[in-house]
């Protein structure tokens, strides 16, 4: 969380906390709350979702204690400003901010009004006692409730908790940041215990499938400050219409139609023709442009039917003439490929150092680098045909 935040907390600031229901807000808050009141501050968790028990409850299952953590339970903004006075906390946690109303607005609790009237109130007095303010809401990014829209002027930070609820795995990323980047994740894990530090992250963006499969290339990308390593996923089709389809989700759809016109006119792969879809594992956002020629081996490798070696890495910008340009820092993307005990790396120039156990080989354009698939599936077939 202080990674997504650019260092944590700072007073006097309002982060909005945003996500679909039950993703794991309350939890994450609380459990961040309790490691702030472990680093000696003085924490009020003021909950209008659920009794002081309940919270209590969920903060013995997750093992937050830490004694500087206050609870308090209610839906009166009034009395929670008296809370605030009297206790003097450093951060103050606000679970929802559609839940609380002020007796002076004469409008429904989550209403936009009351919503708006309230947020403005904690800011202010945020701003002026000095206490970082954390506003969790149930606002999705499409902003279907009391839109972040409301309330995005009025805060310094919105991060949004995202994952599939059938999944373990939460991700928090930043939308705004006035402190930090927004480029930077969080990623966790929901177990029994509350949300975990995930430990090896590339892991998590690669998919688990065991066998080789057509389609699937490995990148080293850059996300926020991190290298991690994702999958990037293609799918090719004899498109049934007469505008072939193109569907991108991870990856810029503007970026695919000109890899798909670099691959069609540099590598002569006849395209035009094919429905064409694009996806990265685990829902990684890949704004780097460095995953070009991952983006462009597995096209080519689903439409080829030809796999891409299951122990390679790729990274490369791949230019209009086909030609791969170099691109940031290869030698952290080198490493995160090795200690995943991935054996080549396929880099745009040479010169980078081969280390240990990966070895490093430098390819000029997206032609060459189409060599690198695995010629087998072919063979069969043409073995089986023959
Ligand atoms: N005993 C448990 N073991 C494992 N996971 C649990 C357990 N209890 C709750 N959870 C997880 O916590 C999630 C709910 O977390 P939490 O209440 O923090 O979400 P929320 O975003 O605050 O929800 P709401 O929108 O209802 O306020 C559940 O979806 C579930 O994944
Ligand atoms: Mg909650």
């Amino acid at each position: 969380m202080d990674r997504v935040l650019g260092g944590g907390f700072v007073r006097g600031s309002t982060v909005l906390v945003g996500g679909d229901p039950g993703v794991g807000k309350s939890t994450l808050m609380l459990q961040a709350a309790d490691r702030a009141a472990r680093a000696g501050r003085t924490v009020l968790y003021l909950s209008g979702e659920e009794s002081a028990a309940q919270v209590a409850m969920r903060g013995r299952r997750v093992g937050a204690n830490a004694p500087g953590l206050l609870v308090g339970s209610g839906t009166n903004l009034a009395e929670f400003g008296a809370d605030i006075e009297a206790r003097n906390p450093d951060l103050v946690v606000i679970d929802s901010i559609q839940t609380v109303a002020h007796p002076d607005v004469p409008s429904v609790p989550g209403s936009l009004t009351q919503v708006r009237e309230c947020a403005a109130r904690l800011t202010g007095a945020a701003k002026a006692a000095g206490h970082a303010l954390v506003l969790i809401g149930h606002v999705t990014k499409e902003g279907s409730v009391a839109g972040p829209r409301t309330l995005e002027h009025l805060v310094d930070a919105v991060l949004y908790l995202e994952g599939d609820r059938l999944q373990d795995y939460r991700l928090l990323r930043g939308v705004k940041n006035r402190f930090g980047s927004t480029g930077e994740i969080g990623i966790f894990e929901m177990s029994g215990s509350g949300l975990q530090d995930v430990a090896n992250p590339s892991r998590y963006f690669l998919s688990r499938t065991t066998h080789v499969l057509p389609g699937v290339v490995v990148t080293p990308a850059l996300v926020g400050t991190r290298t991690l390593l994702v999958d990037v996923q293609a799918l090719t089709t004899r498109s049934g219409y007469g505008t072939p389809a193109r569907r991108a989700n991870g990856v810029d759809a503007t970026r695919l139609a000109v890899l798909l016109a670099v691959l069609e006119k540099r590598a002569g792969l006849q395209l035009s023709g094919e429905d064409v879809f694009v996806a990265t594992a685990g829902g990684a956002k890949l704004e780097d442009p460095s995953c070009d020629l991952a983006v462009a081996l597995a096209v080519a490798s689903a439409f080829l039917d030809r796999p891409f070696p299951h122990d390679a890495a790729v990274v490369g910008e791949i230019g209009l003439g086909g030609e791969i340009r170099p691109c940031g820092p290869v030698e952290a993307r080198v490493e995160e490929a090795e200690r995943l005990g991935f054996k080549r790396v396929l880099v745009p120039a040479p010169g980078i150092r081969a280390s240990r156990a990966i070895e490093v080989v430098s390819c000029g354009s997206v032609d060459d680098a189409i060599t690198w698939l695995e010629p087998q599936r072919t063979q069969r077939k043409t073995a089986k045909g023959a």
